[in-house]
């Protein structure tokens, strides 16, 4: 995780780095800091917390330069304690780094500095790093620039682990190096400027064109020219650069009070997007172009992996029943945190969609090289089209809900389910799905918009609902098929805004064990629509009422036999079985928010997570 801006220019270097750094929040905001060349020495700032805490320190004292780095930080190794935020220096205080992602042999480093003197005032692995760096500096026979660049290289190579970092020497001056293995880095050029960033979207504004930094790449900066050097040796040729687009614009909360508000009742809107010139009439199918694939090709598929992590991962276990259901090919799901230490069977037939809303989840990173490794076809679910997955992934689908802002993901769990039950209509029409049937679903997806609109409708209800369970201290979600999946989800949106306890489970797996955790001052949470199983899960709330469990439901319209049956029913629209996924997560992504809300918690951001996790 963390954040990593780097500037070099005609141009007073604070501006941007601060700038840069507030957009790339979303990879860690337990502390930040930044240091700039000031033309003698390298004076730095840091503070615990958000960006706009260093902000206001540096509008009370700012730092003059035009060469500087800036980090934002999630905290790996190490406590949130500003001796640990970064920049971390060297020995002689005149080398300053940042640093996104892990060093494995920290300690064995560490230890063999120790052994030769050195001290530390952090906790961290990068200030390891940094005094690696500047004592091979300290012992070249001239310090300059090839020195710096000598100095890192010979470093890097005893680095194991992932590493994106940013540096400056003050011997060197007016002079950048950054180095990536495993975290991602971009070089940007701009108006007589250059920059690193961890992303491209945070210097978009600024620059004209970026190069992607390869793994084992060292680059030099100096404001003018630049060299791409490699840390097994000699020169590379450098990456070639690539014209920036212009960033998804980033609209204010309007009237919500929290992003997360309004991204849950943006859901129409950023459904009929998904959608948007996908179905096929005429043909009673889907169309993705985007798959880069002939109806051929996709009818040699013979088994599907969607592999994610945390929400992403829920839209998976959804679109694993839609596919199976439509196209009657094996889905599997795998975490992909799991997935390259699990030795999961792939071959050419087996089609791996890398599903993620940033696209730069480093598990599911690795997850997509380790099945390119095995000669499986690899395919992106991506809301950030310019992310690492979208551009390592032989083709996709783009999720096209813009820019999702609060921590908890939302808008683009649903744009991700709905993606997946495109794509099982299209592999199902190319085999054995009726065109009557193809119409079907394509007449329930377009009905969706209009449903969800209906649902965020229960907005206050569900708000009121919320406010009578606010001293639970554990809550359960049940449902079944592929409302197991809900379950998961509603569990984990309450666990990471409102820090409650709470577990998702298949609704019969209630009498084999969690049936124990069951009493009067634990709500269950039961989706319960009117579908093919509404009179097992009938049953497991009477199971949960005869314990005296509060219970509240998420059922279908006109249910009086549920209203009667529950303390608490929010009942929905109608929609066909295969939706009801997409509507029913809708109350359980309001029920956390409320409950966060009332509770005073930090909607937007929780504390310990990021909104993209950038490390293993
Ligand atoms: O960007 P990704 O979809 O790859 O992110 C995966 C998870 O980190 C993410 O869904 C996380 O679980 C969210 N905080 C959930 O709200």
């Amino acid at each position: 995780m963390c954040g990593i801006i780097g500037c070099i220019g005609e141009a007073a270097a604070q501006p941007f780095l601060i700038e840069g750094l507030g957009r790339l929040e979303y990879r860690g905001y337990d502390s930040a800091g930044v240091a700039i060349w000031n033309g003698k020495e390298i004076e730095t700032r840091k503070s615990i917390g958000r960006v706009s805490r260093l902000a206001e320190a540096l509008n009370e004292s700012p730092l003059d330069g035009d060469t500087g780095i800036s980090h934002t930080r999630w905290a790996t190794h190490g406590a949130v304690t500003e001796e640990n935020a970064h920049p971390h220096f060297d020995a002689s205080g005149r080398l300053a780094l940042v640093h996104n992602g892990v060093l494995e042999n920290h300690k064995a480093l560490r230890d063999g500095l120790l052994g030769r003197g050195h001290t530390f005032v952090s906790q961290t692995d990068t200030e390891v790093l940094a005094h690696l760096i500047g004592e091979a500096f300290d012992c070249a026979p001239v310090q300059d620039r090839d020195a710096l660049v000598a100095a890192v290289r010979y470093a890097l190579g005893q680095a194991m682990g992932t590493y994106g970092i940013g540096l400056l020497h003050a011997d060197t001056g007016r002079f950048l190096i950054a180095a990536r293995k495993g975290s991602p880095l971009i070089v940007g050029f701009g108006d007589g400027r250059q920059f690193l960033s961890s992303d491209v979207d945070a210097i978009a504004d600024w620059v004209d064109e970026v190069i992607y930094l390869e793994d084992g790449d060292i680059a030099a900066l100096d404001g003018d020219t630049y060299e791409v050097h490699r840390v097994s040796g000699g020169e590379a040729t450098p990456p070639a650069p690539v014209k920036v687009e212009a960033p998804p614009t980033r609209e204010g909360r309007g009237r919500y009070a929290h992003y997360m508000h309004k991204e849950i009742h943006e859901q129409p809107e950023t459904l009929r997007e998904v959608m948007k010139g996908r179905l096929d009439h005429e043909g009673g199918t889907a169309v993705f172009s985007g798959l880069q694939r002939t109806n051929e090709e996709l009818r040699e598929w013979h088994r599907i992996v969607l592999t994610g992590c945390g929400t992403t991962y829920h839209a998976a276990l959804a679109g694993e029943s839609l596919i199976e259901a439509l196209a009657r090919i094996p889905v599997e799901c795998e975490y992909a945190s799991e997935f390259r230490y699990r030795n999961v069977p792939l071959d050419s037939r087996t089609a791996v969609f890398a599903m993620s809303q940033s696209g730069e989840t480093a598990d599911t990173i690795a997850a997509l090289r380790e099945s390119k490794r095995k000669g499986a076809p690899t395919l992106g679910i991506c809301n950030n089209v310019i992310s690492t997955i979208a551009r390592e992934s032989e083709g996709g689908v783009g999720l096209r809900a813009g820019l999702e802002i609060g921590v908890a993901a939302t808008k683009t769990f649903t744009s991700q389910v709905v993606a997946l039950a495109m794509l099982g209509l299209l592999l199902g029409r190319i085999r054995d799905l009726p065109h009557c049937e193809g119409m079907d679903i394509i007449r329930g997806l377009e009905s969706l918009p209009e449903l969800v609109a209906q649902t965020l409708e229960l907005d206050e209800e569900i708000s009121r609902i919320a406010a009578k369970y606010i001293s639970a201290r554990n809550f359960l979600f049940m449902g079944r098929q592929a409302n197991f999946s809900i379950a998961l989800e509603g569990a984990l949106k309450m666990k990471e805004i409102s820090y409650i306890p709470a577990s998702g489970y298949p609704s019969a797996e209630l009498k084999h064990g969690v049936i124990a955790l069951v009493n009067e001052e634990t709500p269950s949470i039961f989706l319960a629509p009117q579908d093919g199983v509404y009179e097992k899960n009938l049953s497991n709330i009477e199971e949960v009422k005869a314990r005296k469990g509060p219970v509240i439901a998420v059922g279908t319209e006109g249910d009086e036999t549920l209203a009667s049956l529950c303390d608490d029913v929010i009942l929905l629209p109608q929609v066909p079985d295969f939706l009801a996924p997409v509507l029913n997560v809708i109350p359980l992504q309001l029920f956390a928010y409320h409950t966060a809300v009332a509770l005073g918690c930090d909607v937007d951001k929780p504390k310990n997570l990021a909104k993209s996790v950038t490390v293993e």
